[in-house]
Formats: structure tokens, sequence, C-alpha cells
């Protein structure tokens, strides 16, 4: 008997408390705000994200392979190398003062640099948000080794640039760090091994990041039709392995006494 009225009075308090209890009257959701502007409109669509990944990737691409170009120039010699970097400041002086391009080149890359991770976060944000929740296993299926460390290959190059540029453009952190001798500071660099594996590192995780960016790229232009797929792919490891091949070979070319 009194297991029985136990019993009621639990079910009774179950009951009461969950199905009878009146709900709270819930808040109705609250309705997406539709930007006014086209811009607005493209940058909150996913298909405006992903232009402006690949619009913002292509420019940085650009300087990267003009950088990497410039760079060789320390095989011609090392008047080569100081005399372009002196040019570079000194370019269109008379109309927008010393440094003057350069400083409107160094904003642009930076708005590039802005734009394109928040596009990345945000985009990677909707993907899980669709998904509803993570993964439990990931399968290898879901995108190649370059695809899987795009994030952790953006984190390293932004820390790298922000090193490279103590190191090599304000001298900072350079163990020669003299202001116009551009050649010195750079053999004085890499004739340090574990900055040679620094340089490395960051050179390698640009390559990863270079090859599936411009392949991802060229899927969001639409140019990826299905007989093309091959091309594109080779293209792009083709793309990656010169910059990566062209920016090593600097270091390495201190570290094995070509360059001293
Ligand atoms: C071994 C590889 C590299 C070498 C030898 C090198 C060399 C240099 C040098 C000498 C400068 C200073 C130029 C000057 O003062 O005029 C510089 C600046 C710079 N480099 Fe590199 N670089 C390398 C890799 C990279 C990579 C991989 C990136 C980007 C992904 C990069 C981005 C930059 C940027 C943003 C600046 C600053 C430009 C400025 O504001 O003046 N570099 N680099």
């Amino acid at each position: 008997m009194y297991w029985t009225s136990l019993f009621r009075a639990a079910y009774r308090r179950l009951v009461t408390s969950t199905e009878l209890a009146p709900s709270r009257p819930s808040r109705p959701p609250r309705k997406p705000r539709v930007p006014r502007t086209t811009l607005g409109r493209l940058w909150s669509s996913t298909v405006g994200k992903k232009a402006v990944l690949a619009v913002t990737g292509g420019a940085m691409l650009l300087f990267v392979v003009a950088h990497m170009l410039s760079n060789l120039k320390a095989f011609v010699s090392p008047e080569s190398l100081d005399g372009y970097a002196l040019w570079l400041r000194t370019l269109l002086s008379g109309a927008l003062g010393h440094e003057g391009l350069l400083w409107i080149a160094r904003t642009g890359l930076l708005v590039c640099v802005v734009l394109h991770g928040t596009a990345a976060v945000q985009l990677a944000r909707r993907a899980r948000g669709a998904r509803g929740q993570r993964y439990r296993v990931r399968s290898k299926v879901q995108g190649s080794y370059a695809a899987r460390t795009m994030r952790w290959g953006g984190v390293i190059l932004v820390l790298f640039i922000a090193y490279h540029i103590l190191d090599l453009t304000t001298g900072h952190l350079n163990p020669h760090g003299v202001s116009g001798e551009v050649y010195r500071n750079v053999v004085a660099d890499f004739q340090l091994w574990p900055v040679t594996a620094l340089y490395t590192l960051a050179v390698l995780a640009l390559g990863l990041h270079i090859r599936h960016g411009v392949w991802s790229a060229l899927h969001s232009l639409g140019a990826a039709t299905a007989s093309r797929q091959r091309a594109i792919r080779l293209s792009a490891i083709a793309v990656a392995t010169a910059i990566t091949v062209g920016y090593l070979s600097v270091p390495f070319a201190v570290q094995t006494g070509l360059l001293r």
C-alpha cells in the first residue's frame, strides 16, 4: 500500500512538472536583418563570401608571386636586391612622398588579409551550423590534408608575417638588422639554422594553403567543370610547388654557402 501511494505521488509530480505545467510563452524568432545595399547583400550571402575569399586570395597570390620573384634578385647580386628595395621606397615619391606607394600597397594587403580571414571564419561557422553539430568521427573523404589544415595554415602565416616584418622590414629581430642592407640582413638570417627551419615551416604552410586555395577559388568562380578537374588539380599543385621552391631557394642557398 505504502509503495503504491509513493509511486502515485512521484508520477503526479513528474507529470505536473513537465507536460501539464503551463509553458512559458516563447519569444517569436528574430527575423534575420536583410542588408539594404548590394555590397551588404553580397557579403551576407555564402556565394558572396566565397567570391570575397577568391578575389582577396587572388590579390595576395599576386603579391606572393611578385615578392618571391624579387627575392630571387639575391642570386643576381647583393646590389640588385638592395637596389630593388630602394626603388620600391622611392617609386612615385614625387607625387606620393617617400614610401607613399609602399604604404598604399601595405594598406591594400592588410584589408585583403582581414577580409580573407573574416570570410573564411564566417563560412566555416555557417557550414558547421548547417550540419547542426560537429562530426564525431571525421572521415577521410571530407577533403584533402590541405583542406583540413587551411585554418591552421592561415594562423601560422599570420604569425609568421608578424615575425617576418620585425625581422626583415624593421630589423628588430634580425641578427644584422641594418636598414637598407637587405642582402646582408637576409644572409645573416639564414646562416642560423633555426631561422631557416622557421621560414621553411612557414613557406610549406604557404604552399599547402595556396594549393588548396587555388583549387577552391577556381571551383567558387565556376571554372571547374567536370572535364577540367584534373587540369585544375595539376595547376594548383604546379603553382604551389613553384612558389614553395622559389621562396625556399634563398634560405637553402645561404645554408649551403651558395649565397654569402
Ligand atoms: C625565404 C623567404 C622570404 C624572404 C627571403 C623574404 C624577404 C623579405 C625581405 C628582404 C623583406 C623586406 C623588404 C624591404 O625591406 O624592402 C620582406 C618583407 C615582407 N615579406 Fe618577405 N620574404 C620571404 C617570405 C615571405 C613570405 C612567405 C611572405 C608572405 C606570405 C612574405 C611577406 C612579406 C611582407 C608582407 C613583407 C613586408 C613588406 C613591407 O611592408 O615592406 N615574405 N621579405
